[in-house]
């Protein structure tokens, strides 16, 4: 195999890279992400401020842009996000109580029923839960709305959209640590309460680093009964970047219930760290030492 596509598809999972429709009109960004990818996220063009950015006006163009180029290029598309603390509307940052609770279901029962059906895998909650050692869940106008906040935003997906998958997506979660064990014991529980979830999203926003126990934490999480993908991968460059992808892919291989890999991004140049060149093409489109890593371990 020759493409990241097909090599993943040879083992039966998906290869995504985040992109945007503005970059659409950019002829090497196209080329690339048609030739090595089959799967497209909104890298933005999803997230509350851009879908709803006056209380129950939608406007789903972008989106809407992605679906079509994924639909005429045998891709899949991953929803990100329908609720998260940040990238809120003006609007909803200043709700909170009942009143954002409602807006919250709004949001998403009509974001979820327009793309019924389109999306493989929605992220229902982005980053809710903290940083450190705690464990516990992040503070938020959507947390101070009461801690049923998350699974109410899963039960109302599920009725939005009964076909896709629905994950919870976090970051500082490449190991087993007090965050990713927060996330855990939610996904037991919302398991064994029947609370609808099908999927754990690790962003992997890596450093020069990668826990050494990063496929047994996404094993572990697959024993639960979830899917378990790698959603918003990219490494700092470095002497380990290549490396790191490469382990990073092999650890997904290794687990039967990981069912793709996204990068945040097609070229460095594209980036959302761009300083770091974080990414499997350079900024002239260029096959990276990371990109070979990938390629072969796959
Ligand atoms: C980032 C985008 O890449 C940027 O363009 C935007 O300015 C901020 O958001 N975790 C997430 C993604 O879930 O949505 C974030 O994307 C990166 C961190």
């Amino acid at each position: 195999n020759t493409t990241l596509r097909a090599a993943a598809a040879a083992k039966g999972r998906y290869f995504g890279a985040a992109t945007s429709s503005f970059m659409f009109s950019d002829t090497q960004h196209v080329t690339i992400l048609n030739r090595e990818f089959n799967s497209i996220v909104a890298e933005n063009e999803m997230k509350w401020d851009a879908t709803e950015p006056n209380q129950n006006q939608f406007t789903f163009t972008g989106g809407d842009r992605l679906v079509a180029h994924a639909r005429a290029n045998g891709m899949s598309v991953r929803g990100h996000a329908l609720v998260w603390h940040a990238q809120q509307p003006r609007w909803a940052q200043n709700l909170s109580g009942t009143a954002l609770r409602n807006a919250m279901i709004n949001h998403i029962t009509r974001v979820a029923t327009h793309y019924r059906g389109q999306i493989h895998s929605w992220d229902v909650v982005n980053e809710a839960f903290a940083d450190g050692g705690s464990g516990g869940r992040r503070d938020s106008n959507l947390q101070r709305t009461g801690n049923d906040w998350i699974e109410v935003a899963f039960r109302t997906a599920r009725a939005a959209d009964p076909t896709a998958k629905l994950c919870y997506n976090d970051y500082n979660t490449d190991g087993v640590n007090a965050k990713s064990t927060g996330i855990y014991n939610m996904v037991r529980d919302f398991k064994a309460r029947g609370v609808p979830i099908d999927c754990v999203g690790f962003q992997s926003h890596l450093g020069t680093g990668l826990a050494s126990d990063y496929q047994a934490n996404l094993q572990r999480f697959a024993d639960l009964g979830v899917d378990v993908q790698i959603t918003e991968l990219d490494v700092a460059q470095g002497s380990s970047q290549a490396s790191i992808y490469e382990r990073v892919t092999r650890a997904c291989l290794a687990v039967t219930r990981c069912t793709g890999i996204t990068v945040w991004g097609v070229r460095d140049s594209d980036s959302w760290r761009r300083g770091e060149n974080p990414l499997l093409f350079d900024g002239n489109g260029n096959k990276k030492p990371a990109y070979t890593a990938v390629l072969n371990a796959l």
